[in-house]
Formats: structure tokens, C-alpha cells, sequence
């Protein structure tokens, strides 16, 4: 690996082999999402605890600020909505001079295996690794599944994890599922997992963390199940000691109960 792409995977992916991504790019396709109504609000009190933030270019150059040495994990792919016919049909957004202009450490892109965009999002992948790989920026790939979210299984992520991997992506997010570790195993670079929509409760979060990085996932692309939380930054807390420090679902929950109350209860 060339020293450039070697610096910049290893901003994201720390000496312990781990790494907290937050994701604050639902906007892109979701609109203002709860909690993430004002971009910067959410972030500033979570982004010390977070080792790299995935985010599009209009909130990274509004809502944070440049003197920030946090590093970018890039949203380049989009041009669909919640309202629009399909969500899968994305396009690339955001160019990699831009990326390069925006100091970023890496980009992310959506790949909807099995859907009827399947190939255009995957030669998306492909031409953005061609580009990343000329100027030493990692791609990110995100196995997306759109409104499917029933489609969360290890058969499926599987696939999409792999095809993404093949493709050139160095790093995969997916989704935690059972028989995690079949997901892993196919897929020969770093996955990250996902939450998806907020988990009914603290623990069951701490739980599929706890289970995903047992079964092999390098850490977490947390975004939902952190900032939607009544008290985020107790639940990044959390969150750092399941991935960072090896924590139990238990120990995490006992840090969760101890950090909340010292922060205000979102209202
Ligand atoms: C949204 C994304 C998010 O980055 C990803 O889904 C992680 O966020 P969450 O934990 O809220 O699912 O790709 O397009």
C-alpha cells in the first residue's frame, strides 16, 4: 500500500485495530432527520469521541468547523429521497478534486445489491475506487438496502459485503446480523457495522456491538442509535468502550447510567 493510503486508513482504523465512525449523513436522502434538524448542534458534542465522521460536503463546509482535525470519511454518493421512486438509484455527487479540496481521508458510497440499480451503483463503486486509488483516498462502501430492512440477513450482507471488497472498497459498513461472523469471513477488507433505525433500548445497542466485534467487525458506523438517544454523548461513551476498550454489554450499559447524568436529556 502507497504511504498516502496507508496514512489515511490508518486516521480511520486505530493502533488497536478498531474505529468509531459517525455517521451524520442521513440528511442526504432523509432530509432534516430527528435530532439532526441542526446539523452542528448534534455533532460538536459527539465528534471528540468519534475517530473519523461520515458526512456530505454542505454539512461538513457548514456545520464544522475547518479548524477541525477530525478526519472525513466523505458521502459522495446520492441524488435520491425518501419521496423520490427508488432510492437505489444513486448517482456519484461529489468529485474526488472536491474530496481532495475538502482535506478528506476518505469517501462513501451507497451499493444496492439486488435491486433493479444494482449494476449502476456498483460500476459507481468501481469508478470511484479507480479515482480514489489514483490520488491514495480509501473508499468507503455502504451496503445500502433502501426501505428493505428486512433484507438485513447474513446471506445477503454476505453478498453485497463481498461484491463491494472485490470491487475495491477497503473498508465495508453493513449491518449487524445474526451469524455475524459469515459476513466477516467472506468479506476480505475491514467491515464496519451500522445500526439502522433507533434499537428499543440502550442494551440491545451494546448488545449487537458487543456481538458484531466479537464475530470479526473492526468497530462501528453508528449514527441513529447514537444521536436519536435521549442522551448521545453517554451513548458515544458507551459506545468507545465496547470498540475500544473491550467492553461487556453490561460494563457499557453501567457507563451509559453514570455519564447521563451529567448531560441534559435532549428534548
Ligand atoms: C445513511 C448511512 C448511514 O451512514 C448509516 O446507515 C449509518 O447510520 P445508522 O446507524 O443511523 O444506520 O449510510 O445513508
Amino acid at each position: 500500500m502507497e504511504w498516502g493510503m496507508a496514512n489515511r486508513m490508518a486516521q480511520l482504523i486505530q493502533p488497536d485495530g478498531h474505529a468509531l465512525f459517525l455517521p451524520v449523513d442521513h440528511g442526504y436522502f432523509q432530509g432534516p432527520t430527528r435530532r439532526l434538524e441542526e446539523p452542528r448542534k448534534t455533532i460538536e458534542p459527539l465528534l471528540p469521541y468519534a475517530d473519523a465522521i461520515f458526512i456530505t460536503r454542505g454539512v461538513l463546509r457548514s456545520s464544522v468547523k475547518a479548524e477541525s482535525t477530525k478526519p472525513v470519511i466523505l458521502r459522495v454518493s446520492g441524488g435520491t429521497s425518501m419521496v423520490g421512486k427508488d432510492l437505489a438509484n444513486e448517482g456519484i455527487t461529489t468529485s474526488m478534486e472536491e474530496a481532495i479540496r475538502l482535506n478528506v481521508s476518505a469517501v462513501g458510497i451507497s451499493v444496492f445489491v439486488g435491486s433493479d440499480y444494482e449494476k449502476e451503483s456498483l460500476l459507481n463503486l468501481s469508478k470511484l475506487v479507480d479515482d480514489g486509488e489514483k490520488y491514495g483516498i480509501p473508499v468507503m462502501a455502504v451496503t445500502a438496502v433502501g426501505k428493505e430492512l428486512e433484507k438485513r440477513d447474513a446471506r445477503y450482507l454476505a453478498l453485497s459485503c463481498r461484491i463491494a471488497a472485490e470491487l475495491g472498497a477497503r473498508v465495508v459498513k453493513t449491518y449487524w446480523c445474526e451469524d455475524f461472523e459469515n459476513v466477516v469471513r467472506g468479506c476480505p477488507v475491514p467491515v464496519v457495522m451500522a445500526g439502522g433505525p433507533q434499537v428499543d433500548s440502550e442494551l440491545g445497542v451494546f448488545e449487537f456491538v458487543h456481538d458484531g466485534m466479537q464475530r470479526g467487525s473492526i468497530g462501528v458506523n453508528l449514527g441513529r442509535n447514537v444521536w436519536q438517544n435521549d442522551f448521545p454523548v453517554a451513548m458515544i461513551k458507551a459506545i468507545r468502550a465496547l470498540v475500544h476498550q473491550n467492553a461487556t454489554p453490561k460494563e457499557a450499559q453501567k457507563i451509559y447510567n453514570t455519564e447521563k447524568e451529567k448531560e441534559p436529556k435532549k428534548s
